[in-house]
């Protein structure tokens, strides 16, 4: 992107995660802060373009199975990023044309971009919203939300890697209880999340260093931490495990090395 022809409301100078992650996954949508705090996290983990790429990868099966086998037609991506191949309408509608979907982003650039996500099937709607996660109430609130989602009914709310951005003071746990509360039994949450479980002592301490120095505040989480966000919820089988093993479609031995990847991911019923 030109930073002298720069949309409004958009700070070429701080770089933002939305952008990160579209340069890790080979677009166009970033500025020279943002290659270089991407190219800053890949020096100490190189295989980060993997790992955005298997990222979107789960999310499209996981969208496949909620709208095809789990019959939910209504979806709420919070975290949705730069318009991509096999956005969250474009799969579910593609399955159900009637699916209703509600993005939301913090990044101005996102709206820029946003009308690539309202293409929706006459049958289903969608709509986008500029909001941030830590303020779950605005959004469950918001006008287009309640226009778009009728929330007595299932609806799968997508966390995708978003929730590592969130850190400790922002109180995470509760804001994925805020937002879940709104929602009735027979929603669904699905988060993948960045983890440094399966990585060396060394290689963890290099990762949190070059995220520290990358000016995008991130939180690696393990296991445990990240199985919290799922107390009182049914975890759908193969339960908490790696993005690369959750319903592949490719025999194990042609999928990625866990650690090259490095997130985890769960899908859970709200009983
Ligand atoms: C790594 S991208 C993931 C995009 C998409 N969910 C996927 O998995 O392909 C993370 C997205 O979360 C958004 N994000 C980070 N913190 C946020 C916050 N506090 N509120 C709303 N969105 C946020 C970023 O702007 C970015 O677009």
């Amino acid at each position: 992107m030109d930073a002298e022809r720069v949309p409004p409301g958009i700070d070429p100078t701080k770089a933002h995660p939305s952008r990160r992650y579209n340069y890790w996954l080979g677009g166009k949508d970033n500025f020279a802060v943002d290659r270089e705090s991407a190219e800053m996290v890949a020096s100490a983990f190189p295989t980060v373009g993997l790992a955005a790429r298997e990222n979107r990868a789960f999310m499209r099966r996981v969208v496949g199975y909620l709208a095809g086998e789990a019959g939910i037609g209504q979806f709420l991506d919070i975290g949705t990023g730069l318009p991509s191949a096999g956005n969250v309408h474009e799969i579910a509608q593609g399955i159900d044309p009637s699916a209703r979907i509600v993005y939301v982003d913090n990044d101005p650039i996102v709206l820029v971009h946003a009308r690539a996500l309202l293409t929706s099937e006459p049958r289903g709607r969608t709509a986008y919203i500029e909001a941030d996660l830590r303020d779950p109430e605005k959004i469950l609130a918001d006008a287009d939300l309640r226009r778009t989602l009728d929330l007595s009914r299932p609806v799968a709310l997508m966390l995708v890697a978003t929730m590592h951005f969130v850190t400790d003071d922002h109180d995470p746990y509760g804001i994925v209880r805020t937002l879940l509360g709104a929602l009735p039994s027979g929603s669904h949450l699905v988060m993948t999340h960045a983890t440094g479980d399966y990585l060396t002592p060394e290689e963890y301490a290099v990762s949190v260093e070059a995220n520290e120095r990358s000016g995008v505040p991130f939180r690696l989480r393990g296991r445990e931490e990240f199985a919290r966000f799922f107390d009182g919820l049914e975890v759908l089988p193969p339960g908490v495990g790696s993005v690369v093993e959750w319903r592949p479609e490719e025999p194990a031995e042609d999928r990625p090395a866990v650690e090259d990847v490095s997130m985890l991911c769960a899908v859970a019923r709200v009983p």
